[in-house]
């Protein structure tokens, strides 16, 4: 049956009292998401067998969110990605964002949407249960331009699909690009590296980066580059290959230019795991994605049940506009202006094989 719950998830430095919502599919699949960043703190979702995994990295306390986080399961905003040496032109004015990333901006700046308490609305409709997040990011915040009103939806519906549906106004100039960031480990969150999941992502471009994580401008072809996923491949397999851009990376964390792109709902992604059966497919209106290997995890954050999360013990699919696109006009444009209604859709669907 479709349910939600709601409980006190502790408070934050500033004494704002957070709070957790559980919600239920009619199948078990169970997903809890707090309005401290939007984050989903853990997804159930049975395998081949029928047993229910935790297929999210996460902690069990607010307090582990509140003290270091690599954007575990939050939903990342105004810019998702990297905007080079925080800064870009808009209309002939510059604008200066905070460096949080090396030269360059990341996420959203010191306080993204990943670290703010949004205003949070559970509720149940025919064939789904939801919950509906809203927060107005202040004109200036993080140094971004215009005043945000900012809507998200998580949504679970008895088809075993988490949808997002993102949705912003602005009444100045500006620039948005809102994603996901939860951490998937199809064969539970615990169970050590993500190398054996097999990967399809429907692009035949991507977009190469510098050093420092920033697109070059060009749209390189896949074909003949480990980045290749048009066939499912498993991620482990040409990860430490001697390739320069997954040198620069570390492995896998790069934006792929999505087919077919016209703004309308396609499939873009689907990850398999061999072991427990569990697949992931990935729908989007976005034109691009990052596929992020969980490269930086080294087992300093100890997650849900005390697991250390190792190196590439989790990936991420990153829904999104290309990374730096405010600089870069040739891009799809992350212009949003009044008037302008800023809308996103991504579903994440599970199944199994
Ligand atoms: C994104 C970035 C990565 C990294 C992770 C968080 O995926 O592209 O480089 O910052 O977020 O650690």
């Amino acid at each position: 049956m479709l349910s939600y719950q709601q409980e006190a998830f502790g408070t934050t430095g500033d004494g704002a009292p957070i709070q957790l919502y559980t919600l239920s599919n009619a199948n078990g699949v169970q997903v809890a998401i707090s309005d401290y960043g939007g984050i989903v703190t853990r997804l159930l979702v049975p395998g081949r067998d029928g047993n229910l995994e935790d297929v999210v990295l996460g902690y069990d306390s607010l307090s582990d969110y509140l003290r270091a986080s690599p954007y575990f399961g939050a939903i990342v905003g105004r810019y998702g990605n990297r905007i080079a040496k925080g800064r870009f032109t808009l209309d002939g004015v510059e604008y200066r964002l905070a460096t949080n990333n090396g030269p360059n901006h990341l996420h959203g700046g010191l306080q993204g949407f990943d670290k703010v308490v949004w205003d949070a609305e559970p509720y149940r409709a025919a064939d789904e249960v939801g919950l509906r997040l809203g927060y107005v990011s202040e004109d200036g915040e993080e140094g971004y331009p215009g005043r945000l009103a900012v809507t998200i939806t998580y949504a679970l519906t008895n088809r075993n699909e988490l949808r997002i549906e993102y949705r912003a106004e602005t009444d100045k100039p500006t620039v948005v690009n809102l994603t996901h960031h939860s951490y998937f480990n199809l064969a539970g969150h615990a169970s050590g590296d993500i190398l054996g999941h097999e990967l399809m992502i429907n692009a035949d471009r991507f977009t190469p980066v510098d050093e420092g994580l920033i697109p070059t401008g060009e749209l390189r072809d896949v074909t003949g580059t480990p980045l290749d996923f048009r066939t499912a491949t498993a991620i482990g397999a040409r990860i430490d290959d001697d390739y320069e851009q997954l040198r620069f990376a570390g492995g896998y964390d790069h934006n792929w230019v999505l087919n077919d792109y016209d703004g309308s709902l396609r499939l873009v992604a689907r990850a398999h795991e061999p072991t427990s059966g569990r697949v992931m497919e990935v729908y989007t209106t976005e034109p691009g994605m990052q596929f992020y290997s969980g490269n930086f995890l080294d087992g300093s954050n100890v997650g849900k049940g005390g697991v250390p999360y190792q190196h590439r013990t989790g990936f991420c699919l990153e829904t999104q506009h290309f990374p730096d696109s405010p600089n870069h006009p040739e891009f799809p444009s992350t212009v949003l202006r009044p008037g302008e209604v800023y809308e996103s859709t991504t579903i994440y669907r599970f199944s199994v094989r």
